[in-house]
């Protein structure tokens, strides 16, 4: 899990994330992002980032690794379909005809019907797609899967080592689930420091799942990092609030937005990017 991009001098953040900590204490928390415009935010952030596009990169070229034969994906927390659509499509094209198979699970209802039409959209007899509207919890998955896929969606549930171990049972011998999730690096500190509590427990980082697959006794594969990096001093309010997982209070923008600035290294262009790393772990099923 060690990333290649530049560390920022970390000096000035500490002290605004500490001056942030200290403002924050004891206060009424904030609230959380709402369900009607989480997916829209969430699409706005993407288009700053180049992590979308290193996560489909990387997860088309596992998928290419498993063979030309029939396969089925289980995406947990597929939002709306923005990322499976593109894993959906390339699976279908590298090999014209093998049926796939593409299962979502997402409890926000707007999202689900989002994946449905984006899958609906490729106009694929081979591929057939189902959405179960429900947290992975409560979803009654009756069917076992190639690649149980999380991308960015298990920060949010009760208990990552009791869903690890369902997602394990829902592949097939031979079949491999794969984690991404980010790190508690600069960004998410912030997140750490504002998001309000998710039904009595914190956002789950790449430590948390790191520990989790170790109670578990779940055999990881070596963990890859991807590198990406994200324009957050170009954002909008809204898209500000998706970064750190709360709604701000106009007071708060300020001191974050210095704080991001402080945390920042020089993209391709010169220009101050945020780092926005993710951590890729995978497991298989024997
Ligand atoms: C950051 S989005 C990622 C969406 C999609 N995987 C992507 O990369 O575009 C996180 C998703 O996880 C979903 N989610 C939240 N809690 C969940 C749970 N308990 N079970 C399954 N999905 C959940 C959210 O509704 C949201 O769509």
């Amino acid at each position: 899990m060690t990333s290649l991009v530049p560390t920022p001098s970390t000096d000035t953040a500490a002290v605004l994330l500490d001056q942030l900590r200290r403002r924050r204490h004891g206060a009424v928390a904030l609230p959380g992002l709402e369900p009607d415009s989480y997916a829209r935010d969430h699409a706005a952030f993407e288009l700053l980032s180049d992590q979308r596009g290193l996560i489909a990169e990387h997860l088309a070229a596992r998928l290419a690794g498993r063979g030309d034969g029939p396969i089925s994906v289980l995406s947990v927390g597929c939002g709306d379909g923005s990322l499976d659509v593109r894993l959906a499509a390339g699976l279908v094209r590298a090999v014209p005809g093998r049926p796939v198979r593409y299962v979502g699970v997402e409890p926000w209802s707007g999202s689900a019907a989002m994946f449905t039409a984006e899958m609906a959209a490729l106009e694929y007899r081979e591929l057939s797609v189902e959405v179960h509207v429900a947290s992975f919890d409560d979803a009654v998955v009756e069917e076992t899967f190639d690649v149980v896929v999380f991308v960015h969606s298990i920060y949010y549930v009760a208990d990552v080592g009791k869903t690890l171990r369902a997602a394990l049972a829902l592949l097939r011998p031979g079949g491999e689930l794969w984690v991404l999730n980010a790190p508690r690096a600069a960004l998410n500190a912030l997140v750490d420091v504002l998001a309000p509590p998710l039904e009595d427990h914190p956002q789950w980082f790449s430590a948390d799942v790191d520990a989790a697959f170790t109670d578990t006794g779940i055999v990881l594969d070596v963990v890859v990092t991807l590198d990406a990096l994200v324009d957050l001093a170009s954002s909008s309010d809204d898209v500000l609030d998706f970064a750190v997982q709360a709604r701000l209070t106009s007071e708060l923008r300020e001191p974050v937005r210095a704080y991001l600035d402080a945390v920042s290294v020089p993209g391709t262009d010169g220009e101050p990017r945020v780092p926005h790393p993710v951590d890729v772990f995978t497991a298989t099923r024997f």
